[in-house]
């Protein structure tokens, strides 16, 4: 569905990995007497994708509603595009947040609205905008995600998973953000849906010269897709380096979740320049149950 996109940008390079557009010093956040991050770093560079993994309730998502804005941190500082998030006025925050598209992990369309509405809802939320203009911009963002136009009258109900998804991303495109947030892109989706997301995000990325930020469990997503891996655990991102090395680390988390079957399977689709520099562990054959 995507065809004619992915193959316009297939010869193109990749994005360059640039200047940071998020850098997160020392994060500590509590919920009441709970402490979910604590000294926590984390930075990502324009051009990249990066996949945050951790264990669920890790706090993946609170990280990522930080960095929009959506929370705050309980202390240590957040930058986005250079500026620290907690002393920008409202406007400010206007401008950051339209320069952010995000795919909510719950949710990611308004069930009452049609899929034209939903697209259309962010671009409206900025102001009057002619209704021609705002026909031609949603049916382009419908395009760019492999939509035929027909869809623009359906209700969210009448769409599958994956179609869902779809929208989803075209709504977080809708103000052309150069920053992109998927929180579980490929949850729920069966593996043909998932493999048709993974050429679709790597299609935007070229296409739109985006960086892009995930959330994901999915390991043959995250192998796929990533420049670098961040992988939370006790309550700090622990690694953040592409996964070859952070399957390097010793820790539980890193040991269950890139050296178990699946993991090791995954990792086979790594270059194979890339797959020699992973650890003996991860070589290991995947049909086999790993020794540790
Ligand atoms: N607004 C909130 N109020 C109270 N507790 C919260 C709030 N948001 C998150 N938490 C708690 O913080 C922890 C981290 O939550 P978060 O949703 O970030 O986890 P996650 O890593 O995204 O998990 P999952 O993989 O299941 O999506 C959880 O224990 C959660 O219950
Ligand atoms: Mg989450």
């Amino acid at each position: 569905m995507t065809a004619p996109l992915s193959a316009a940008v297939r010869n193109r390079p990749p994005p360059v990995i640039a200047e940071r557009v998020i850098e997160v010093r020392d994060l500590t956040k509590r919920y009441g007497p709970m402490i979910v991050h604590e000294h926590l770093d984390f930075e990502v560079r324009r051009g990249e994708i990066v996949s945050v993994v951790g264990g669920s309730g890790s706090g993946k998502t609170s990280l990522i509603r930080q960095i929009l804005g959506l929370e705050a941190p309980t202390s240590g500082t957040i930058e986005v595009f250079g500026r620290d998030t907690s002393t920008i006025d409202e406007a400010t925050v206007r401008v950051m947040r339209s320069r952010m598209g995000m795919l909510f992990q719950q949710g990611a369309l308004f069930s009452s609205m049609s899929v034209f509405d939903n697209i259309a809802q962010p671009i409206r939320e900025l102001g009057r905008v002619p209704a021609p203009l705002l026909q031609d911009i949603v049916m382009l963002k419908l395009e760019m995600v492999g939509l035929p136009c027909k869809h623009a009258s359906k209700m969210p109900a009448a769409l599958s998973g994956g179609m869902i998804k779809r929208v989803g991303i075209a709504r977080a495109l809708a103000l052309e953000p150069e920053l992109l947030f998927l929180d579980e892109p490929t949850a729920g989706l069966d593996p043909q849906a998932s493999e048709d997301f993974v050429e679709l995000i790597a299609t935007l990325h070229r296409a739109l010269d985006l960086t892009v930020v995930m959330v994901t469990h999915d390991l043959d997503t995250m192998t796929a897709l990533s420049t670098r891996v961040a992988v939370i655990a006790d309550r700090r991102v622990l690694v953040a380096a592409p996964i070859e090395d952070a399957a390097a680390v010793d820790h539980p988390f890193i040991r269950e979740f890139f050296l178990g079957r699946r993991g090791r399977r995954a990792l086979q689709a790594l270059p194979p320049e890339r797959r020699a520099r992973l650890p003996a562990a991860a070589l290991a054959s995947a049909s086999a149950e790993v020794q540790i």
